[in-house]
């Protein structure tokens, strides 16, 4: 465990006086801030996938290709996940940020490769600038070989945390058959090229910021993974871009944000693109936002899938295996990492 004077977590550091200013380390040069002045409100697609199931399937595949050629992002709703265990999830995400510093510290590392651990910014050891969030990181699947490294306070963390992740498995199956099938894909074929197959979720705790303007929660960045079924409080700050323009993304309640990731731009040659997003900050409320990344497991080969690749549309990237591509994701930074894995 961790004991030093200077505080290792941004919640604790906010929390041990009087901060009416954000530290230099937060601030973006003046070109590369929020400017909330010129984001709109917007909406993406909510996608009800009652149907998904139904005769009207081909329906719902319809919205999804849509969503997922434009911009990589919709919502969904009856997505079948229940209330109870989303609430449930949000309450406790909430306790495990209010206990003592002690408590947390037992789960504080910076080390990028250790799965489970809470830490904060992005990539403490590497970045320059740092982002207004604390989280903590853990690895959901296969869930007996990491549980046991999750934290045991509050004292139904364990039980609660691995009932959701259970759950938002089952609708990530869903998503990725249909995405699969949107593309003109065999329904299996995406999930046959993630190997065995993970699962990684962020709790993430952004403290409310006296100066949201000089900084962000986390700056503009693409998920490096296959999808990302985010949960957030009711508190606004994600954003997309869409056409160039920086979009918020409201609060639906029980709702998920869903978006597309590098992987699935890459084995869709990019017919889907990998969504752009940030989050930003405020001065009033803490937010709290919890995505679950779903990935292949480090084994897994990603390439575009042959189906997808004609004399017109080359191959756009090279194959690569999973684990060279989040190698990249944690070394290089939130930026966009796509580029590295172009095809010559
Ligand atoms: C992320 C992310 C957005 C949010 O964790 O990758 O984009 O609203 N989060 O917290
Ligand atoms: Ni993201």
């Amino acid at each position: 465990m961790a004991t030093t004077s200077k505080p290792l977590l941004l919640s604790d550091m906010v929390a041990s006086g009087e901060m009416n200013q954000v530290p230099s380390k937060y601030i973006h040069p003046i070109t590369e801030r929020p400017n909330y002045q010129n984001v709109v409100p917007d909406s993406i697609p909510v996608i009800d996938l009652q149907n998904l199931n139904g005769p009207n399937r081909s329906q719902v595949l319809d919205e999804i290709r849509r969503a997922c050629s434009d911009n990589g992002f919709f919502q969904v709703k009856n997505h079948g996940i229940p209330e109870s265990i989303i609430a449930n999830m949000m309450q406790m995400a909430r306790e495990f940020f209010n206990l003592p510093l002690q408590e947390r510290l037992k789960m504080y590392s910076d080390d990028p490769t250790k799965a489970n651990r809470l830490s904060t910014s992005y990539n403490v050891r590497t970045e320059k600038i740092s982002h207004w969030r604390d989280y903590l990181g853990l690895h959901c699947y296969p869930l007996q070989d990491y549980i046991h490294q999750w934290p045991t306070n509050p004292e139904s963390f364990r039980d609660i945390a691995a009932e959701y992740c259970r759950s938002v498995r089952v609708l990530a199956l869903q998503l990725v058959e249909a995405i699969s099938e949107s593309l003109g894909l065999d329904k299996d074929y995406i999930s046959a090229q993630l190997g065995s197959h993970a699962q990684v979720m962020a709790l993430n705790y952004y403290p409310p910021c006296p100066q949201p303007d000089l900084t962000y929660g986390l700056p503009g960045h693409t998920d490096g993974y296959v999808l990302t079924l985010l949960l957030q409080d009711e508190v606004s700050g994600l954003q997309l871009l869409k056409d160039g323009q920086w979009v918020a993304v409201d609060p639906v309640p029980n709702a998920f944000v869903i978006n597309i990731g590098d992987q699935i731009q890459v084995i869709s040659n990019d017919k889907y693109k990998s969504a752009m997003h940030r989050a930003v900050v405020n001065s009033e409320k803490e937010r709290i936002s919890i995505p679950t990344f779903y990935c292949p497991s480090p084994d897994a080969v990603i390439g575009p899938a042959p189906q997808l690749v004609t004399d017109d549309e080359p191959a756009v990237y090279r194959q690569f295996t999973f684990e060279e591509y989040n190698r990249t994701i944690w070394t290089g930074g939130l930026h966009e990492c796509l580029d590295a894995f172009h095809a010559t």
